[in-house]
């Protein structure tokens, strides 16, 4: 799949829900609406479409939500596309809050997947609490514990939040260092309705030239495909990533395509352009025009997104497109 600005499309992510059992701030509203149930496709209509993605060539499968792990019986999915890997997938992996990962650690490494991001702004008890609104810190060192005991590879994201977690860069720093995590920090990026975003929104720039003081950071090219810019912490010998949307604009080099839990195709993150691919999914049990709607998608991705803090630049929620 190659889009008309000469990208090749590999990369699926896919928000199998919208909901979440967490509220974070800069991410939800404390009274979300969520889509409703009935609209919702199922987990095996998930797989076929999965599937016809591998078969025209995405080779990255990244589950997200919302909270993925939420989702009823979320690990036959997982069990199942983990069919895939080295039969034209080849990585399986998944955006997570954490707090189910004790229970679901194990099985995610059994049907295949090796590394998982997990969401964590701080490592402050109350400040979590204030953060995710509903979330409990405790659970979620207790799902990266479990993660790293089954052995897959763990990067961080952290949200850089001016005036809430700015102080916490080094503290963060150190424990990944610690615990062999990588951490990548992530600029707040104006996706759905939230308050106070415009005045906790933190330029990556600025961070990055005020932690160069005090951290070796030794140029690296490691890239996941994704487009956080890495360098490697001599001081701890882990990556440290930057996702800079408006510092640094990585579209040119974009090969994502975002899949909601509703089947609706989004093309960017940023942009409104979308397909349906839910009604060519359910018209026929052959796939040919499912195919063509994809690649219609595909035909219509735009050159990137125009973010601008000052205004929200889709009206849709993080939670629905997967971040
Ligand atoms: N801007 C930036 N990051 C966000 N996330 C959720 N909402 C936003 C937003 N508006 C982050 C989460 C998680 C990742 C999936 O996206 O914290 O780490
Ligand atoms: Fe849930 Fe992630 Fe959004 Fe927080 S950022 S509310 S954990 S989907």
């Amino acid at each position: 799949m190659i889009d008309p600005f000469g990208r090749h499309i590999s990369y699926l992510r896919v928000s199998v829900t919208d909901r979440c059992d967490f509220r974070c701030v800069y991410c939800m509203a404390e009274d979300m609406s969520f889509l409703p149930k009935d609209e919702l496709l199922s987990l095996e209509e998930m797989e076929r479409l999965c599937k016809a993605f591998i078969r025209m060539g995405v080779t990255k499968l990244r589950l997200t939500g919302g909270e993925p792990l939420v989702r009823r019986n979320v690990m036959s999915l997982i069990e199942g596309l983990g069919q895939y890997l080295g039969n034209g997938l080849e990585e399986l992996t998944l955006t997570t809050n954490g707090s189910q990962l004790a229970k679901h650690a194990q099985g995610l490494a059994q049907a295949g997947v090796r590394r998982i991001n997990v969401s964590l702004d701080t490592l402050d008890e109350a400040k979590f609490a204030r953060i995710t609104r509903w979330g409990r810190l405790g659970q979620v060192r207790d799902g990266i514990a479990a993660a790293q005991a089954a052995g897959l590879a763990i990067k961080i994201n952290m949200v850089a939040l001016k005036g809430v977690n700015d102080d916490e860069f080094d503290t963060m720093l150190e424990w990944c260092g610690q615990e062999g995590l990588d951490l990548c920090l992530i600029e707040t990026m104006p996706m759905g309705e939230v308050t106070h975003r415009e005045e906790t929104h933190l330029r990556l720039s600025d961070v990055r030239a005020e932690l160069a003081a005090r951290w070796t950071m030794l140029a690296s090219d490691y890239a996941t495909g994704g487009p956080a810019r890495y360098v490697t912490v001599a001081q701890t010998g882990q990556r440290l990533g930057f996702i800079t949307p408006f510092s640094h604009n990585f579209c040119e080099s974009c090969n994502r395509v975002r899949l909601t839990c509703t089947g609706t195709l989004y093309m960017c993150l940023g942009q409104e352009d979308a397909v349906d691919l839910r009604k060519p999914l359910r018209a026929s049990t052959d796939d040919a025009a499912l195919e063509a709607a994809i690649n219609r998608g595909i035909a219509a991705k735009p050159k990137g997104h125009d973010f601008d803090i000052r205004r929200v630049a889709v009206p849709r929620h993080m939670s629905v497109t997967g971040g």
